[in-house]
């Protein structure tokens, strides 16, 4: 390792029981602090992503799209936000899931991808995979395909990996913790 992961693990702050009680919440708004850990990590995405062929980088709100719009920036690729219901004005497509909290849903509008083109999927953790697995459902609704997911914190011992299907997960820091 150069070194970059380590700065960005040292920027997450952590939040004893936040939301509730035996959570340990990764804080990722003190990267954004920390000019330099926040550009490691957008550094790190475009290393892994500049060589692939990459047409789209869907974001989750709400983390997910201050990390993925600045990757789509720098690949030169098309930005699309995954959002929480109601907010989008277009026709929309959505796919509900579970999270560590609450049930939930997500939103897409309907033509921002298009049939055929390879999209990485962002957010800044995965936790059980719950999200990830949602934005795989409605990427593949409107016939796109998802090449790849990454996200910011992996929680290793939830094993969301393991309901991703084979998708390749890549990941820049590893926590301890549910
Ligand atoms: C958190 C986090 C991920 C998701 C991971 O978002 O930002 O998006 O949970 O959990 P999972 O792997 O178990 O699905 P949250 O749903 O709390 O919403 P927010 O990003 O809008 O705050
Ligand atoms: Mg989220």
């Amino acid at each position: 390792s150069d070194g970059r992961a380590e700065i960005i693990s040292n920027a997450i702050r952590v939040i004893p029981d936040w939301p509730k009680a035996g959570i340990q919440f990764q804080d990722v708004t003190t990267i954004m602090l920390d000019p330099v850990a926040f550009k490691h990590c957008i550094d790190l995405l475009v290393e892994r992503y500049r060589e692939q062929k990459v047409d789209v980088i869907a974001g989750f709100e709400a983390r997910g799209l201050i990390f993925g719009a600045p990757l789509a920036l720098a690949l030169g690729v098309a930005f699309v936000p995954l959002r929480k219901p109601g907010k989008l004005p277009g026709e929309t497509v959505h796919a509900d899931y579970i999270t560590e909290y609450s049930t939930d849903r997500i939103e897409m509008h309907t033509n921002a991808v298009q049939a055929g083109q390879r999209v990485v999927l962002v957010d800044d953790l995965i936790a059980t995979g719950g999200t990830l697995r949602a934005g795989m459902e409605l990427i593949s609704k409107v016939g796109g395909e998802v090449v790849e997911a990454a996200c910011v914190i992996e929680l290793p011992e939830l094993k969301g990996r393991e309901k991703l299907d084979g998708l390749p997960l890549f990941v820049l820091v590893e926590k301890e913790g549910i």
